[in-house]
């Protein structure tokens, strides 16, 4: 599926912003390491093994909530769209801000999302919270 990354539409054409289109790149390279396993090429998940990452209010509400989902990982057995979930998501706190910045930033605008883009200095405030 082609890729969607931010921007504006100038007269009908759609102009990506060179910054968005940086990050969605490198963090599909993330999503393939560190994602897909799991979520699937297309986001689509495994079937009461591991949600979707489609437009769920995870990828695209709070994005501090999301920043924590990979800082801290995930096992809270919670309903997302209606379905349960058996496997837990580990935390993945090793890799950098700009990592983690790129990958949610990816994930918010591939699998039909579209959503703002996620900063490194977003990542580094949630992680230096956490650390409290
Ligand atoms: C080992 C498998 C695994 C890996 C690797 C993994 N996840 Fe998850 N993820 C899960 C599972 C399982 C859940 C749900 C856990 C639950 O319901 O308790 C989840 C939940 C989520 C959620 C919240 C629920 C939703 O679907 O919106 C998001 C967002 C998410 N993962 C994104 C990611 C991203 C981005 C990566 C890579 C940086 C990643 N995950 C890597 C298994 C994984």
């Amino acid at each position: 599926m082609p890729l969607k990354v931010p921007g504006n539409w100038v007269n009908e054409v759609w102009i990506p912003n060179s910054d968005s289109v940086n990050a969605v790149l490198r963090g599909k390279v993330v999503y393939k390491a560190y994602c897909l396993s799991c979520h699937q090429f297309d986001g689509g998940g495994v079937e009461n093994l591991n949600p979707p990452l489609i437009k769920t209010s995870f990828v695209l509400g709070d994005k501090a909530r999301f920043i924590q989902i990979i800082l801290k990982g995930f096992d809270k057995r919670v309903e997302i769209d209606g379905e349960d979930y058996s496997n837990n998501m580990p935390p993945l706190n090793f890799l950098t801000d700009q990592q983690i910045a790129d990958v949610l930033t990816y994930v918010r605008n591939d699998f039909g999302n579209k959503a703002t883009m996620v900063k490194a200095a977003e990542v580094k405030a949630v992680r230096a919270k956490l650390a409290q």
